[in-house]
C-alpha cells in the first residue's frame, strides 16, 4: 500500500494512500477536536497548509473536515489547540424565562469549566434527551465563575424546550455535561471580526460577541443578527451592546432565496473581504446560504451549526465514536 507522510502540528506520520485523515490522527494517538465522525458537526475542521488530500468537497478557504477527507498524497494540516473534552456533573441553577420562545438556563459546577467562545457541550439529565448546546453569557453580558448560561431558543432545542416546560428540566436538577467540542472558536486574531446569528444561532452568536468585546477590545467588529432578533425578549442583549457602543445591524436574512439573501447581506456588508474572519451560527439551510453568498469574497469563514436536525446526527454519531 503506498505510504505517505500526515504532518499534523509539525511532526511527520506515516499515511496510506485513500486513508481518512481523522483515521491517520487517531492511529497515531495524536488527540484533536472532533464530536460526530460524520461530517456534520463542523467541529473537526483543521486547516490544510499544503499537500494533496481528497477533500470530498469539504474545503471552505483552505479548511477541511478531516473525518470526510482522505489521503491522496504528502499534505500538511495543523489545528490551533483547544481545551480537552472532558464530562462532569453540575445541577440546574435556574431557569429563567426570557420570551414565549425563548428561556436562560444556568447549570452550576463543582469545578471551573474551561471553554472558548465557540465551543458546545452536550447536555444531559435523568429523563431527558441529550442535546448539543452552545455555552454563553446571560442576556445582560454577565459572567459567573463556575456555572455555564445556555440560551434555548425553542426553535433551536424544540425537544429541551419541551422538557423545561413539562418540568423535566427545573432548578436544583442534576445534569451531566460533555464537551467542549468544536474548532469554530474564537481566536486572537487582529483581522476584523464579523459575527452573524441566522435563525436558532443566537446563543453561539452572543458568547463570541460578548467575549470580543471585553477580551479583543481593539478589534474591529461588525455584529449581524437576523431581523427574526428583533424582538422584546432580545432587547436586554440590544441594549447591552448599544451601551458598549458596538456596530451592530438587524438584516432580514431567515427564509430569504439564495439571491436575496446574498443582496441582503452583502448590502449590510458591503467591503466584505478576504482578511476578515466570519463567525456564522444558525440552521443548516443557514449555513449553507452563508457559504454561497460569501463564495466570491473568501472571507475566513467558521461556521457554527446548530439545529435539532444536527444535534440528532451528531448525538447518534457519537454512540459509536464515544470518547
Ligand atoms: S464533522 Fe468531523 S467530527 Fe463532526
Amino acid at each position: 500500500m503506498t505510504e505517505f507522510q500526515l504532518t499534523i502540528n509539525g511532526r511527520d506520520y506515516d499515511a496510506r494512500l485513500g486513508e481518512r485523515l481523522s483515521d491517520v490522527i487517531s492511529r497515531h494517538g495524536v488527540s484533536f477536536p472532533h464530536h460526530c465522525l460524520s461530517g456534520y458537526c463542523e467541529g473537526c475542521r483543521v486547516q490544510l497548509n499544503s499537500g494533496s488530500v481528497n477533500d470530498h468537497g469539504t474545503n471552505l478557504r483552505r479548511r477541511i473536515i478531516p473525518c470526510q477527507s482522505t489521503i491522496a498524497g504528502n499534505a500538511d494540516i495543523s489545528f490551533d489547540p483547544s481545551p480537552k473534552p472532558s464530562n462532569l456533573r453540575g445541577h440546574i441553577e435556574r431557569i429563567d424565562r426570557i420570551g414565549e420562545v425563548v428561556k436562560q438556563l444556568t447549570v452550576t459546577f463543582e469545578k471551573p469549566i474551561s471553554w472558548i467562545p465557540g465551543q458546545y457541550f452536550q447536555l444531559e439529565s435523568r429523563g431527558t434527551t441529550a442535546a448539543n448546546v452552545y455555552p454563553c453569557f446571560s442576556l445582560g453580558g454577565r459572567t459567573e465563575f463556575s456555572s455555564l448560561c445556555f440560551i434555548i431558543e425553542k426553535q433551536a432545542n424544540p425537544t429541551m424546550f419541551a422538557e423545561i416546560q413539562q418540568d423535566k428540566l427545573r432548578n436544583g436538577k442534576a445534569c451531566r455535561i460533555k464537551g467542549p467540542y468544536g474548532t469554530s472558536f474564537l481566536r486572537r486574531e487582529e483581522e476584523r471580526l464579523v459575527c452573524i446569528a441566522g435563525p436558532t444561532g443566537f446563543a453561539s452568536f452572543w458568547a463570541i460577541a460578548v467575549s470580543a468585546t471585553f477580551g479583543l477590545a481593539n478589534r474591529e467588529k461588525i455584529l449581524v443578527l437576523d431581523e427574526s432578533y428583533n424582538t422584546p425578549s432580545f432587547l436586554e442583549a440590544v441594549n447591552w451592546m448599544q451601551s458598549h457602543k458596538l456596530d451592530f445591524r438587524f438584516v432580514d436574512l431567515a427564509g430569504q432565496s439564495e439571491p436575496q439573501f446574498q443582496q441582503n447581506l452583502l448590502q449590510t456588508l458591503p467591503d466584505l473581504n478576504e482578511f476578515d474572519v466570519i463567525h456564522a451560527s444558525g440552521n443548516a439551510d443557514f449555513m449553507q446560504n452563508i457559504k454561497q453568498a460569501t463564495d466570491s469574497q473568501k472571507p475566513c469563514l467558521h461556521l457554527l451549526p446548530l439545529g435539532e436536525k444536527i444535534e440528532n446526527l451528531c448525538l447518534n454519531t457519537l454512540v459509536a465514536h464515544e470518547y
